[in-house]
């Protein structure tokens, strides 16, 4: 059994998806260990709370500087002893100590296709007034292992999801978020915990 921590900063909806497929058997093999948020006050934790998972929230508000933030992330992950970290919408970057100690261990999705509109800057609404703003047709989600980079590392998978006449970036986040995300992330978890894929020379690839 893989044991599974999500991070989170908000509303939670792909935590719920998780929280969700792994109740109704979509994904096998793991066990949710724990959720962390970066904010006291968000739905997630109220979602980890009532399917019966431990919550913690450790906001930088919290602490005197960025390092002793970073600090305390680390403990709460190491806490929970995890074999997958999933950073589920996720907004805050995480401490380079980390990314190094879970190496290949670290996922995340992204609500655009990567290399589009991803990096410093973009992350939730965002992502979607900037594709609306520059005109594409199509865009999707991607699920990739959290490497130093921004949004740089291995990809594990994506789905395109077309954009509509009137979107706004509100109804075009809905549109991914259900046609991509909800799909593509349990999916990758259920992948990684079957062990059915690895990463090669940087890229991912399936056994
Ligand atoms: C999701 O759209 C996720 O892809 C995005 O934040 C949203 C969180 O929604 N993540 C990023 O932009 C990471 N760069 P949720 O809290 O309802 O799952």
């Amino acid at each position: 059994m893989l044991r599974v921590v999500v991070m989170v900063s908000g509303g939670g909806t792909n935590l719920q998806a998780i929280i969700d497929k792994t109740a109704s058997g979509g994904i096998t093999n793991i066990q949710l260990v724990g959720v962390i948020s970066n904010n006291k006050t968000v739905k997630s934790l109220e979602r980890a709370k009532a399917a019966g998972i431990p919550a913690v929230s450790v906001s930088p508000r919290d602490y005197e500087n960025r390092e002793l933030f970073h600090q305390a992330l680390l403990e709460a992950v190491d806490g929970f002893s995890p074999d997958l970290i999933v950073l589920a919408g996720f907004l805050v970057a995480i401490p380079t100590a980390m990314v190094q100690k879970y190496e290949n261990r670290i996922i995340n999705i992204h609500p655009s296709l990567i290399p589009s509109f991803c990096g410093v800057g973009c992350y939730g609404l965002k992502v979607h007034e900037k594709a609306l703003a520059r005109g594409v047709k199509i865009t999707g989600a991607t699920v990739h292992f959290v490497t130093e980079g921004m949004d740089e590392g291995p990809i594990i998978s994506q789905k395109s999801v077309e954009v509509e006449e009137n979107d706004t970036p509100e109804s075009l986040q809905k549109r991914v978020m259900e046609q991509a995300e909800w799909i593509l992330l349990p999916q990758a978890i259920d992948d990684i915990a079957n062990g059915r894929i690895a990463v090669e020379n940087g890229r991912v690839i399936r056994k």
